[in-house]
């Protein structure tokens, strides 16, 4: 009897599930000794691939085993929890398969009719996000590709707020060409609101970064000078936007202060909380978001301290779907069938820029599942303690200097021996470099680092939950060893 075609596709997932599934065990399983990022060069990675476009097709064992041989070995091991890098998380196996079934379903978001559960598991998730947080029942909000295309969508959202005819018209709707529409971050903000900006029309210089205070705060008063001060040249101040968990030192700004000058100038108010807004599972440390609730639009990212694979971001906001609707709503022909009007409600074209969209919700549905408020907070708490951890560890050794506050799993510090105390600024910024150089080469561990008040300093992020107390020691032994052998290397 013939094998009919879904027959013959049911066997080649099987076959081809089974390689998968090896090759991601045995990465699970070796993920604690690799090196965590590879020594090639842009140069040698391109030999490797340097071929050209296919003519006939390869088998798909061959295909995997070049996965395992030319890819594997030289990606970023992002998921090792020797890895303290950008807010990159290990994720959660049950979200890793929900990828791959999400990608097996195919489902197109854009419109209810093309995903009918993927939509509205997509409107549950963000139910979700939003009870989190601390906002109302009439809030909504959009998955999106992550933390900046959130800024993008919540900067849309203020700038149509300008004025009625915004949308249709642009800014000249509602001013001269020559008056700016001012968005105020602290100048620890993601680069992403600059590009934002940008993007809207308003100019990259009317982003007004605020300078912070030791602690990389926004500092108040500072903030409220510059609103002043546009107000008096006749600009038009529009937006502020508070970070929760900022990119450099993981620091949440005042963000009670902030809603009370936002609504003092009736400004819109925006929080940035891409990572700091898992802070929210912990009874002990969401103290430290209070005032988020009070923000008209919110950025958070299920694919940094959530543990959910790339690409998995997301904005809310507080006042309903129809801010997002406003903003972005449209009707193409093909999508515009009445079908008797409920289901147009969970259209997700309709609330963000996207139109295919992938269904990006099923990971983030089972983690929240998997995970529970419960099983977050616990990751986010051990996270915080050892943060804390390793600070006291470096506090302890006479060549380091720690920078900032630790308010999330971020910590800042300089390795400033007294040979190099007594250089300058550019001489210190160079051995923060160096050292970081001889950490990467190790394939022990992998850190950033940052410019903080100017100057360059290491960064270490917690984000992995299977890192523990032993990974720490071991990653403080590597600096101690690594900024020694460089003291010699210099001094020979
Ligand atoms: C505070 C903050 N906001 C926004 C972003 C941008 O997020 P994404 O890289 O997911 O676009 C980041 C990224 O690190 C971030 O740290």
């Amino acid at each position: 009897m013939e094998t009919n075609a879904s027959e013959l596709l049911s066997r080649e997932h099987e076959q081809l599930g089974q390689a998968v599934i090896r090759l991601i065990v045995e990465h699970a399983r070796t993920l604690d000794e690799v090196r965590v990022c590879s020594e090639a060069t842009p140069a040698d990675l391109e030999k490797i691939f340097d071929e050209p476009l296919p003519v006939v097709s390869s088998n798909a064992e061959d295909i995997l085993a070049r996965f395992a041989r030319d890819i594997l070995p030289h990606a970023m091991q992002i998921a090792s929890p020797r890895y303290y890098g950008l807010f990159n998380p290990t994720p959660l196996p049950i979200a890793v398969w929900a990828d791959a079934l999400s990608s097996a379903i195919n489902q197109n978001g854009a419109a209810w009719r093309n995903s009918p559960s993927a939509s509205i598991i997509e409107a549950r998730v963000l139910r979700w996000l939003c009870t989190l947080i601390g906002y109302g029942e009439e809030s909504f909000g959009t998955l999106t590709s992550g933390g900046s295309e959130a800024n993008l969508v919540a900067l849309k959202c203020a700038r149509d707020h300008a004025g009625e005819m915004v949308r249709t018209q642009g800014l000249r709707a509602v001013a001269s060409s020559k008056k700016a529409f001012i968005v105020y971050a602290s100048k620890q903000c993601h680069y992403s609101l600059e590009k934002s900006v940008d993007i809207l029309g308003l100019g990259r210089e009317s982003l007004r970064t605020i300078a912070t205070d030791d602690c990389f705060h926004i500092r108040i008063s500072a903030l409220r000078e510059e609103i002043e001060h546009d107000l008096a040249e006749g600009n038009t101040p529009l937006c502020i936007v508070g970070v929760a968990g900022a990119t450099s030192t993981g620091v949440v700004d005042p963000l009670g202060e902030l809603a009370d000058i936002a609504e003092q100038y009736e400004l819109w108010f925006h929080v940035d909380a891409a990572y700091g807004g898992a802070l929210a599972f912990s009874e002990k440390y969401k103290e430290r978001l209070r005032g988020i609730e009070r923000a008209r639009s919110i950025t958070i990212d299920p694919h940094k301290w959530m543990f959910v694979p790339f690409a998995c971001g997301a904005v809310l906001v507080r006042d309903g779907a129809k801010v997002l609707r406003d903003a972005f709503d449209i009707t193409p022909e093909y999508l515009s069938e009445d079908r008797g009007g409920a289901d147009t409600a969970s259209d997700f074209f309709r609330y963000g820029q996207l139109g295919t969209r992938r269904f990006n919700a099923l990971k983030l549905w089972m983690a929240l599942k998997c995970m529970g408020i419960r099983g977050y907070s616990e990751v986010v708490e051990r996270h915080i303690e050892l943060t804390h951890y390793f600070a006291q560890r470096i506090d302890e050794l006479k060549d380091f200097e720690r920078i900032g506050p630790i308010e999330t799993a971020v910590c800042c510090f300089r390795f400033l021996p007294e040979e190099v105390r007594c250089l300058n600024e550019t001489e210190h910024d160079r051995w923060q470099r160096a050292l970081q150089q001889r950490v990467e080469r190790s394939g022990a561990a992998w850190l950033a680092t940052t410019v903080l008040h100017g100057r360059r300093a290491l960064r270490v992020n917690i984000n992995s939950f299977l890192t523990e107390q032993r990974h720490i020691d071991d990653l403080v032994e590597l600096l101690r060893r690594e900024s020694q052998e460089l003291m010699t290397e210099r001094k020979a």
